[in-house]
């Protein structure tokens, strides 16, 4: 594994924030017949493990690394594709990881997810309930501390303002794709909302890249409170840590438009509803993409509701978030 470097792939984003290569851009872009639909691929953006959260990792590992913690403590559902991501990348920069996971529906995919974060090493501390994962992660930063281990805390979904760069800089990948003529300025972006720093990240990126884009996002949350005003505020975060670390980001620059849908949660986080198991069916058959049945499923059925039929007005890029097979 190689170590932080200085910088991203876009240098004059960040200059003096450290970087830890972990995938490789840009993710493939396709176009979803017959509408204008377009799918951007992240499912095996990483080499370790797919999906979002690999690019969060890049930066915010990155941090960790440079502040010289050895062990890091993070949360999620017991199903988390966080966990896992955070439990392989974090052993492999020689970080040892605590995951606290709260329960949730349990199936197939959860069971998958949890033997992945134990047999990367991570420890799991299982809790009933949110409050109790708050105060779980509480005492195991102490108890590190008290060790000397130097401690650092990722929050669920790794959405802090060094994980949104990830997603900054993954709307300046896309504004080269459409610059190089492989798809049009999407009118909006679409994706899931768990913890929010996905959305907020592209809010910020696809303003600062100049494209004519905003972002609709699919919430599949009702464990904590993510709302709009969360996700600009992290936006806003990160926008001042790239200021302080001297990127050009204007003070006055006004964030692309963000739109939070509620509809497609069905019974709530990690419950299937009967759209989401049909929608991704469609998905696979449309766009050659594998969806997992906490956020992507969801987010299909919303596409196909909102944008799957001939009469949406300019060009929909559903970003896949959900990792591919998890080797
Ligand atoms: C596959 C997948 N898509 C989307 C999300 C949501 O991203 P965010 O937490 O940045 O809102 C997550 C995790 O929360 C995820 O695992």
């Amino acid at each position: 594994m190689t170590g932080p470097r200085l910088h991203s792939r876009y240098p004059a984003l960040a200059p003096r924030l450290p970087f830890l290569p972990l995938g490789a851009g840009p993710t493939p872009v396709r176009r979803i017949d017959p509408d204008d639909l377009w799918v951007k691929d992240d499912s095996r953006y990483g080499h370790r493990y797919g999906g979002n959260k690999v690019r969060k990792l890049e930066w915010s590992l990155a941090d960790l690394l440079r502040r010289r913690c050895r062990v890091v403590v993070t949360g999620g559902g017991t199903g988390s594709h966080h966990a896992v991501a955070v439990a392989r990348y974090a052993a492999d920069a020689g970080i040892r990881a605590h995951v606290v996971a709260v329960e949730q529906p349990y199936d197939e995919h959860v069971e998958e997810q949890m033997a992945a974060v134990l047999a990367a090493g991570a420890t799991m501390h299982r809790v009933d309930t949110v409050s109790g994962a708050y105060l779980t992660a509480g005492r195991l930063l102490v108890g590190a501390a008290l060790r000397g281990h130097r401690p650092g805390l990722l929050p669920v979904g790794g959405s802090n303002a060094h994980g949104c760069l990830g997603f900054v800089e993954a709307a300046l990948e896309l504004a080269e794709q459409v610059a190089a003529g492989e798809l049009p300025a999407p009118r909006r972006v679409v994706v899931p909302v768990g913890s929010g720093g996905t959305a907020a990240g592209l809010i910020l990126g696809l303003a600062l890249a100049g494209l004519p884009t905003g972002v609709v996002g699919i919430l599949v949350n009702d464990r904590t409170r993510v709302g709009p005003v969360q996700v600009r505020r992290l936006a806003t975060a990160t926008a001042r840590l790239l200021r302080r670390h001297g990127a050009p980001v204007p003070a006055a620059l006004a964030l692309a438009p963000f739109d939070l849908r509620r509809e497609w949660l069905g019974p709530g986080y990690g419950m299937p509803s009967g759209p989401s198991v049909e929608a991704a069916g469609w998905l696979r058959d449309h766009a050659g993409v594998v969806a997992d049945p906490v956020y992507t499923a969801k987010t299909a059925a919303a596409i196909r509701d909102l944008y799957g039929g001939p009469d949406v007005s300019g060009p929909t890029l559903y970003w896949h978030t959900a990792p591919g097979a998890a080797g």
